[in-house]
C-alpha cells in the first residue's frame, strides 16, 4: 500500500536556478548564453514563466539539462510512475515544510505491526497525525541527514516506541545514533538495509537501499534523502561535484528501483533516468 500525495519538490524556476548557480552563471550570463532575456530568467526564478518552447530548449542546452525533463516541468506535466510491486508495505509520512512537504517513511511487512522508520519528519505533531495506525513497534530508525525537517520527530518517536536503535551518516550529530559507513548491510526481520554514503547536499548524508533479505530478485527501494528527487536533485550546499557524482551513481541502480525522496513524490530510477533534468 502506498499513500501518495505530494507536489514536486522543485518547479521549473527552482531547477533553472539550481543549474545556473551550479554552473556559476548569473541570470544575465545565462541569458546571453541561451539567447533569452535576463529579465525572463529572473522572473522564472520567481516562478513567473513566459518561455517559448524554443527558449526552453535553448536554456536546457545552455545549462546541460535534459531537455525532455525541462520541457515536462515547463508544461506542468512531469511524468510520475505508478509505484507497485514492492514486496512490502511502504508508508510515506508527509509533514508540512515551508510551501512543500518533508517525507519520512515506514517500511513494514504488510502483515506485521512493526517496521523500520526512515527519517522522522519536520514536525512532531504532524508526524503523529500521519503515523500508520497499524504500526505499533519499530525495529530501527535510519536518518538520511541531520537537517531539522528530517529529524524533528526523533525524540518523540523514541519516547513513544521505547529504546529503538538509531542509525545515521558518519559525522552527523544525532542523539544516540550509530554512524553507518558506505556499504554497511543490516538485517531486521525480513529486511536488509544497505547504506550508501552520499555527501554533497550535506556533508553527512546517507541513502539507504531496502530489500527483502534472501530474495535478491525482488523489487528494491531507495530512500534517497535530499540527493535525488522526482524531477530534480538536492541543493549542493556542501559540494556540487560530490552531489553530481552520487546522483549519477544512484541513477545506475536497477531501473525498477522505487525511489522514496526526502521531499516530493515517489518515483523510480527508470523514470528519473528518462526525465530528470539533471542527468550527468
Ligand atoms: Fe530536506
Amino acid at each position: 500500500m502506498v499513500i501518495e500525495h505530494a507536489p514536486l519538490e522543485d518547479e521549473l524556476g527552482d531547477v533553472l536556478e539550481k543549474a545556473a548557480r551550479c554552473a556559476g552563471l548569473t541570470e544575465d550570463a545565462l541569458g546571453v548564453l541561451a539567447g533569452v532575456a535576463g529579465d525572463k530568467i529572473r522572473d522564472a526564478f520567481d516562478y513567473r514563466y513566459d518561455f517559448s518552447a524554443e527558449e526552453i530548449r535553448r536554456l536546457a542546452t545552455a545549462l546541460g539539462l535534459n531537455e525532455t525533463g525541462v520541457s515536462a516541468l515547463a508544461t506542468g506535466h512531469y511524468p510520475l510512475p505508478v509505484i507497485g510491486g514492492l514486496p512490502f508495505c511502504l508508508y510515506p509520512l508527509r509533514t508540512p515544510h515551508g510551501i512543500g512537504v518533508a517525507n519520512a517513511y515506514v517500511v513494514a511487512d504488510c502483515c506485521a505491526q512493526r517496521g523500520i522508520l526512515f527519517d522522522t519528519g519536520a514536525d512532531t505533531e504532524a508526524l503523529r497525525r500521519v503515523w500508520p495506525a497499524g504500526i505499533k513497534k519499530l525495529d530501527a530508525i535510519f536518518i538520511t541527514h541531520p537537517e531539522t525537517e528530517h529529524l524533528a520527530g526523533l525524540a518523540d518517536v523514541q519516547k513513544r516506541f521505547g529504546p529503538v536503535p538509531v542509525f545515521g551518516p558518519v559525522g552527523a550529530t544525532i542523539p544516540d545514533a550509530v554512524a553507518l559507513q558506505e556499504g554497511t548491510r543490516m538485517t531486521f526481520g525480513v529486511f536488509e538495509v544497505e547504506t550508501l554514503a552520499t555527501p554533497g547536499h550535506a556533508e553527512s548524508h546517507n541513502c539507504y537501499v531496502v530489500r527483502v533479505a534472501g530474495v535478491p530478485s525482488s523489487r528494491t527501494l531507495l530512500v534517497s534523502g535530499d540527493i535525488l528527487f522526482a524531477g530534480s536533485i538536492g541543493g549542493a550546499y556542501f559540494c556540487s561535484e560530490r552531489l553530481k557524482k552520487h546522483v549519477k551513481r544512484l541513477l545506475e541502480l536497477p531501473p525498477e528501483t522505487a525511489v522514496a525522496p526526502g521531499h516530493g513524490p515517489l518515483t523510480t530510477i527508470a523514470n528519473e533516468r528518462t526525465y530528470n533534468p539533471f542527468l550527468f
